[in-house]
């Protein structure tokens, strides 16, 4: 079809970004509070009703989708979404952003499902350290599922990284040659003020990709790299190396007039931006009315804010965690 879904600034939104729970086997510092409680059973998206918005945004010329949660891979029976949505004509890709914990179990099934290509956070290589970043997090677990996606066929691994200053700042070299030695592309983040969080101050733990780009050039020439993954993240190249760079810079380089992204919460509100509070409650109409679903994401696109305001000098304005969004 030719439907497009176009806001009013003139942007195409043709990704989407599914939170399919917002349950996860992390308690990642900057993601949760540490005594976070989930949502009940009945107030989430079925894996129907998830199929059914995927379906409808890609019949609205989105092509693609990217599966997010808290972590997606402990939502039960997320395989059969997968397989599904993978089905779905006019879908280019569809993809996950993982912590990694569960690929050791479900690699293959998930390349078998059709899904190419993976991101996988990764903020330390310490396993004490990315104890204390993820609270619960096992560090070999996670390597070896980064192994398995890569033994299943699953081609283009993307690590993020959260940088914080005083925490994980000065892995930043042991990560690039991690991700140079295991050809996988890397995107270092610059963290955003979403949710109440306790363990640090975020704008002492501030640390801008600028400063980053020029530690990693003091050991390697980053050349600029026209490629894009329709993302956030501003590559570079490395003349000796498959590995891409990129860099997430809410604060100090702001994207938003190139954003071409919605996002679904678990609870099925249709936010059109991850910094504003601006959403449409899609539940409400999969339960109500289903016939109107996709009037009501082409009704919604008049909605979406031209940009966000993170500020890290105040108290964050968005309450609702991450893992409501999956970022
Ligand atoms: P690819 O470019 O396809 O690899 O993915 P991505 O970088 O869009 O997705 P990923 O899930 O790996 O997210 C990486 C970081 O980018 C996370 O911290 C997200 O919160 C952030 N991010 C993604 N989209 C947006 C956005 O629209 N606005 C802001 N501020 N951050 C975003
Ligand atoms: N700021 C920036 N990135 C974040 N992520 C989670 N919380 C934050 C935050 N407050 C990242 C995760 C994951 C991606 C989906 O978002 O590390 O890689
Ligand atoms: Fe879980 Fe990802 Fe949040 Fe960490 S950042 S707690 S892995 S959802």
């Amino acid at each position: 079809s030719s439907a497009r879904l176009i806001d009013r600034f003139g942007r195409e939104v043709n990704y989407v970004r599914l939170s399919v729970t917002d349950r996860c086997d992390f308690r990642c510092v900057y993601c949760m509070a540490e005594d976070m409680t989930f949502l009940p059973r009945e107030q989430i998206l079925s894996l129907e009703e998830l199929y059914e918005v995927g379906k409808a945004f890609v019949e609205l010329g989105v092509h693609k989708l990217r599966l997010t949660g808290g972590e997606p891979l402990v939502r039960r029976n997320i395989l059969e979404l997968v397989d599904k949505l993978g089905r779905l004509q006019g879908l280019h890709e569809l993809t996950l952003t993982t912590n990694g914990s569960q690929l050791v179990r479900m690699a293959k099934d998930l390349r078998k499902a059709g899904v190419k290509r993976i991101n996988v956070s990764l903020d330390s290589l310490n396993a004490d350290r990315f104890k204390e970043l993820t609270r619960t997090g096992d560090l070999q677990q996670v390597l070896a599922g980064i192994e398995a996606a890569k033994t299943a066929g699953i081609e283009r691994i993307k690590l993020n990284a959260v940088v914080l200053r005083g925490r994980n700042e000065d892995e930043v070299m042991d990560l690039v040659r991690y991700a140079r030695a295991q050809k996988l592309d890397i995107s270092f983040i610059e963290e955003m003020p979403l949710g109440a969080i306790t363990e640090h101050n975020r704008q002492l733990s501030f640390v801008s990709s600028a400063e980053l780009r020029e530690r990693i050039s003091l050991d390697y020439e980053l050349l600029p790299c026209s490629e894009n993954t329709g993302g956030p993240s501003r590559y570079y190249r490395m003349s000796d190396s498959a590995s891409r760079i990129g860099f997430i810079s809410p604060h100090s380089h702001n994207f938003c007039h190139l954003c071409n992204r919605v996002r679904v919460t678990v609870e099925g509100r249709l936010l059109l931006c991850l910094g504003n509070e601006h959403s449409v409650d899609l539940r409400e109409v999969l339960r109500g009315r289903p016939e109107q679903l996709r009037q009501a994401i082409v009704d919604a696109m008049a909605i979406k804010p031209e940009r966000h305001y993170f500020d890290l000098e105040e108290e964050p304005q968005i309450v609702r965690f991450m893992n409501m969004t999956g970022g």
